[in-house]
């Protein structure tokens, strides 16, 4: 098992995620708030979300040389009045179709207890980094129509927008915001 940890200046992005976040994650995913946006959409069983818990497990013991994905679990660094525990509040990953592949896709998730106080800028930003410190040269965002907060994470961002949509497997459109890599190194936004 292969421990990645990331900080940002408020939060440890860590991946794999704990077995003990299980019931937090559960508790998010099941939220229609959350799921509403996301493709696997509602949580009818426990089984289909321990299926995905597994995976950001499994994923971690790939050798390094044939990972294509990281699901990295956010954890407040310290606390404070908005992040009253160290417990888990949302993920971030990103993942390539293929090993060989340029473009890495970015997902994200926070908790509706904690929206609104700058989670995902800050720690995509932080997944945006390590994307391209792994040979990603371009980075999709891919939000549903009418996902307005995370369109406007990836604008924050810097991403550009590409005007193109294109229908997922549930029907449904996913607008297509890109991002290159920087030419040189320097921060990214957030
Ligand atoms: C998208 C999501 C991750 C954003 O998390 P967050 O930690 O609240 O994001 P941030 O605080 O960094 O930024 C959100 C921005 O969207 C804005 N926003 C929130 N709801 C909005 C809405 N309905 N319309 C327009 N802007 C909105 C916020 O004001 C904020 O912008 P600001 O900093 O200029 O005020 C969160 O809403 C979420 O988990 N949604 C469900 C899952 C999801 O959509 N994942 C992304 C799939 S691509």
């Amino acid at each position: 098992m292969r421990v990645t940890q990331l900080k940002t200046s408020r939060f440890l992005l860590k991946s794999p995620v704990e077995e003990d976040d299980f019931d937090e994650i559960t508790k998010i995913k099941s939220d229609p708030k959350v799921y509403r946006t996301q493709l696997y959409g509602q949580i009818t069983t426990l089984e289909y979300c321990r299926f995905m818990f597994q995976h950001y497990i499994t994923d971690a013991r790939t050798l390094p040389a044939r990972r294509k994905r990281w699901v990295f679990g956010i954890y407040p660094l310290e606390i404070s009045p908005q992040f009253p525990k160290r417990k888990y509040i949302g993920n971030v990953g990103i993942s390539k179709k293929t090993l060989s592949s340029e473009t890495a896709h970015l997902f994200f998730e926070v908790s509706p207890d904690y929206w609104g106080l700058g989670v995902a800028t800050e720690c995509v930003s932080k997944a945006m980094e390590f994307a391209f410190q792994q040979g990603a040269r371009k980075i999709v965002v891919d939000p549903m129509h009418g996902n307005e907060a995370s369109k406007k994470v990836a604008i924050k961002l810097g991403f550009h927008d590409t005007g193109r949509s294109v229908p997922t497997y549930t029907g449904c459109l996913k607008h297509i915001y890109v991002f290159p890599k920087p030419k040189a190194t320097k921060k990214i936004a957030g």
